[in-house]
């Protein structure tokens, strides 16, 4: 453990308090002059001293420690954004409250050299969030932290192909032609690549030459991760506010907070056996004592919205995770408006202080086991590849009886593909219904097949069908799964999301632009086309993990 600071007050002090550990040691230094020895490094941690610095002292920081930390070591750092948290007026305030977007720019844009002096290196994200103890007693959702693991930069890194690595996308807009990055999440590696080297703490710092890094730096970019995808395109600021104006304020979701609410009480008796707030589900009577709130994990957890309705109405402590920085900082941007917003009152803010949001992958997010009474998420697999993975991840996070509700994006099986299943399979046709729904295939003249599998492509969807879904439910180890296929629902969103888009065509083209409003609108009937063929399908699955 080496502990440094510039303030040779502060170490002196530091030294007094904890010089008996016979593991640490104590150095004034200067942040942006430091020199360690490369390869040193297992954890490098910061606390408040990014916002001190400026943008170029912050990218040369960023670049030496890619040298000072093992390749698979990591770098954690916290920061005030946004504005200042404390009340204390300053006459003079040297801190940057950077936008969160800041640091992820710089952390994603610097490189560096690993130890042996030749392989590229560069910071994989592992999680951003907020400070929790701040959303929970001051509803402040402005202290932040990131958490980045350092991997081999080229070929996109990080071994085989994980939720940070993919080759760069073209950009063609919203409901156009995108190409999406591949590989897209497949997670073999949890980034786990730690070196059994020690941390050599060092003796005395020592220099190293920059000139290899300064060149590194300027010019490569790992932009074209899969975040990187998914906020320059589907999720740029830009096509949320569109997507806003279709699915209705705070949702990206098939019927929007209508659906979400009518969802939700299937999950009521994983969330019962806690305590209630005014408006949700009636607890059991068994445990109305109990005053901690139930969990729940949000899997792709978008501007927030389910998470607000689970707050506020079952008083559930919820973690949204999300890959997009731009739906993640927009959820917080929210509850923090919520919490402050004088005609709030205590339920907006307790409800602020339950839910909190971070910037993860959900194939690659640490959860510990039997933490959550359920997991949630909607229509966010359809972005994962390996969707069992986190069928996996959601079980073991689960405690035992706690349960899971996934809505997503379904194709046909490959016995209906073509086929016009949806039309003739009623809202909440069971599994084995549409299992047996009609399989006659007919041939479009523009080919729908290929439209299809283009639409997928340049989202970058992986869509599965309902009874591979269900299998993996299974497989995962849940029991009473739940396998619905909800096309007919669907199409009645789809059809009132293009009458809220194309009713009102001079206030969406005045908020927006015509290009906008008829690529909206092509995007919708292209997927009302796409049901109608029974191309495009939507299923709902509700599962448990078991007792024992
Ligand atoms: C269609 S939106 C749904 C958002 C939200 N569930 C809702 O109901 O409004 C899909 C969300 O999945 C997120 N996402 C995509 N891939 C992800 C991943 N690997 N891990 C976590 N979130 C992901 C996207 O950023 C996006 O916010």
């Amino acid at each position: 453990m080496l502990a440094i600071d510039f303030m040779p007050n502060l170490i002196a002090e530091n030294e007094r308090v904890n010089g008996h550990l016979r593991n640490a040691r104590f150095a004034v230094g200067d942040a942006t002059e430091l020199e360690l020895p490369a390869g040193s490094v297992d954890v490098l941690f910061s606390n408040w001293l990014l916002m001190y610095l400026g943008d170029a002292e912050v990218a040369g920081l960023a670049s030496r420690a890619l040298s000072w930390v093992v390749p698979g070591g990591v770098v954690f750092f916290r920061e005030s954004c946004f504005r200042q948290s404390g009340d204390k007026q300053r006459a003079k305030n040297p801190t940057h409250y950077r936008d969160p977007r800041e640091y992820f720019r710089l952390f994603d844009d610097a490189r560096g050299l690993a130890a042996d002096g030749t392989t590229p290196v560069r910071f994989e994200l592992v999680t951003c969030r907020c400070v929790d103890t701040y959303v929970r007693l001051k509803q402040n959702q402005n202290q932040l932290c990131w958490k980045w693991r350092v991997v081999a930069a080229e070929g996109g890194g990080g071994g085989g192909g994980g939720g940070e690595d993919a080759a760069a996308a073209a950009a063609e807009g919203e409901g156009g032609a995108a190409a999406a990055p591949a590989p897209m999440l497949s997670s073999d590696s949890n980034g786990s690549s730690k070196s059994s080297t020690p941390a050599a703490a060092p003796a005395t710092p020592s220099r190293r030459t920059p000139s290899a890094v300064s060149l590194l730096s300027s010019s490569s970019s790992c932009h074209g991760t899969p975040r990187h995808f998914l906020d320059a395109e589907q999720y740029s600021a830009h096509s949320i506010a569109r997507y806003e104006r279709v699915f209705g304020r705070g949702f990206v979701t098939s019927g929007g907070e209508a659906s979400t609410r009518a969802l939700l009480p299937m999950l009521s008796p994983a969330l019962q056996h806690k305590g209630k707030r005014e408006g949700g589900p009636s607890p059991s009577s068994s445990s109305p004592s109990s005053n901690s709130p139930p969990r729940v994990l949000d899997i792709g957890s978008g501007l927030g919205g389910a998470a607000a309705i689970l707050a506020a109405d079952y008083g559930c402590r919820v973690r949204g995770i999300d890959l997009s920085v731009n739906m993640v900082l927009s959820a917080m941007d929210r509850h923090n408006a919520a919490a402050a917003a004088e005609d709030g009152g205590a339920g907006a803010r307790a409800a602020a202080a339950l839910a909190r949001f971070e910037v993860g992958d959900a194939t690659r997010v640490e959860l510990e086991e039997s933490s959550f009474d359920a997991v949630h998420s909607r229509d966010t697999l359809l972005h994962i590849e390996d969707k069992a993975l986190v069928l996996r991840k959601a079980f073991a996070a689960l405690r035992p009886g706690g349960m899971v509700l996934l809505t997503d994006y379904l194709k046909a099986p490959p016995s209906e593909e073509g086929g016009e299943a949806p039309a003739a399979a009623p809202a909440s046709a069971s599994a084995s219904a549409s299992a047996s729904a009609s399989a006659d295939a007919k041939a479009e003249p523009e080919d729908p097949t290929l439209e299809f599998s283009a639409y997928v492509s340049r989202r970058g969807y992986h869509l599965w069908d309902l009874p591979t879904y269900a299998a993996a439910l299974s497989e995962a180890g849940f029991e009473d799964v739940v396998a619905e296929d909800r096309t007919g629902a669907f199409e009645v969103c789809l059809a009132a999301e293009l009458e809220r888009a194309a009713g009102d065509r001079d206030a969406f083209v005045r908020d927006f632009s015509e290009v906008d409003f008829e690529e909206v609108v092509g995007a919708w009937r292209a997927k009302l086309a796409r049901v109608a063929r029974g191309q495009q399908r939507w299923g709902l699955f509700v599962a448990r993990k078991p007792l024992v």
